[in-house]
């Protein structure tokens, strides 16, 4: 098939393990953030793997002194409907085989451990996709919403869940398949619009580290991607979440609970 002649493009961003640089012998990223950088989202570093003992905000817990899911929610989102509606021209969105996706790979410790905010704190990323981060305590219910702000889906990514984003201006057939895709192939999915998007790649699957950002849905490729990626998140809970402000549509099961087979419809895809 046509599309399927597309090239990806790999761009690893962050890089970052055990080693410490010094300043002029180092020319990629910090992660998180350079020494020298004040971070306003700092991360916990664990130092016990069986027992979360840091001074995290317990996740899951709804509580109206930090996040019962209802209150402060415009801290993350106003409810304009300039996040969920197209007011761009059309055409610029148009989707080609000639504009080749980009996975992007963000390279996280094994020791990094996301925060939690309660709901008087705001929380601001220095990418326009994040892949990882600090979050808010209650995660989404799994499904498609009208929209959902990304301080929201962190959580689920870290849960193993890959989100779908699209921008609203983008081709209503593709935004269709990748949907139908995404739902064939795990209950941990997320899908909402996000007008952030980047006109020439207009569709964009995200899991904990990762993105694929497309002009046009590659079968193939995304069925790739989420076998890859999804699942690997830092916590692996099945409960499924708490939230759901501007649910449209709950995720159902395909495999099982434990989304054990993955796209299992999709047989012909290439290794
Ligand atoms: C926000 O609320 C939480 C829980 O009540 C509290 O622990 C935290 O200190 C508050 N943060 C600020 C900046 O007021
Ligand atoms: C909503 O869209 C506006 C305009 O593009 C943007 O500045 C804002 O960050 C978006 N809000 C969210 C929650 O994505």
């Amino acid at each position: 098939m046509f599309r399927n002649i597309i090239f990806l493009c790999l761009t690893v961003l962050n890089t970052s393990g055990a080693r410490s640089y010094r300043d002029n012998e180092w020319n990629g990223n910090w992660f998180p953030h350079s020494p020298n950088k004040q971070d306003t989202n700092p991360p916990f570093v664990n130092t016990n793997t069986m027992t979360r003992n840091d001074n995290r905000v317990e996740m899951g817990i709804s509580d109206p002194q930090c996040d019962d899911g209802e209150t402060n929610l415009n801290i993350d989102w106003d409810n304009n409907p300039v996040n969920y509606t197209c007011l761009d021209r059309k055409d610029l969105y148009k989707p080609s085989s000639y504009i080749h996706p980009v996975h992007t790979v963000e390279r996280i410790p094994t020791f990094y451990v996301a925060s939690h905010k309660c709901m008087n704190e705001s929380i601001q990323y220095s990418t326009s996709i994040p892949t990882f981060g600090t979050h808010r305590p209650l995660w989404p219910i799994y499904g498609e919403y009208k929209f959902l702000p990304k301080q929201r889906w962190l959580h689920n990514l870290e849960h193993g869940a890959v989100v779908m984003l699209y921008h609203p201006c983008a081709n209503k057939n593709e935004v269709k398949l990748l949907k139908n895709l995404v739902k064939g192939c795990l209950f941990k999915h997320i899908i909402t619009p996000y007008n952030l998007l980047n006109p020439s790649r207009p569709l964009a699957l995200v899991t904990w580290g990762h993105s694929l950002e497309m002009s046009k849905v590659s079968e193939n490729l995304a069925v790739r991607f989420i076998r890859e990626h999804a699942l690997k998140g830092y916590e692996s809970t099945f409960k499924n979440g708490q939230y759901n402000y501007g649910i449209l549509q709950r995720a159902d099961f395909v495999s099982d609970l434990y989304d054990s087979v993955v796209c299992p419809t999709a047989t012909n895809i290439m290794k």
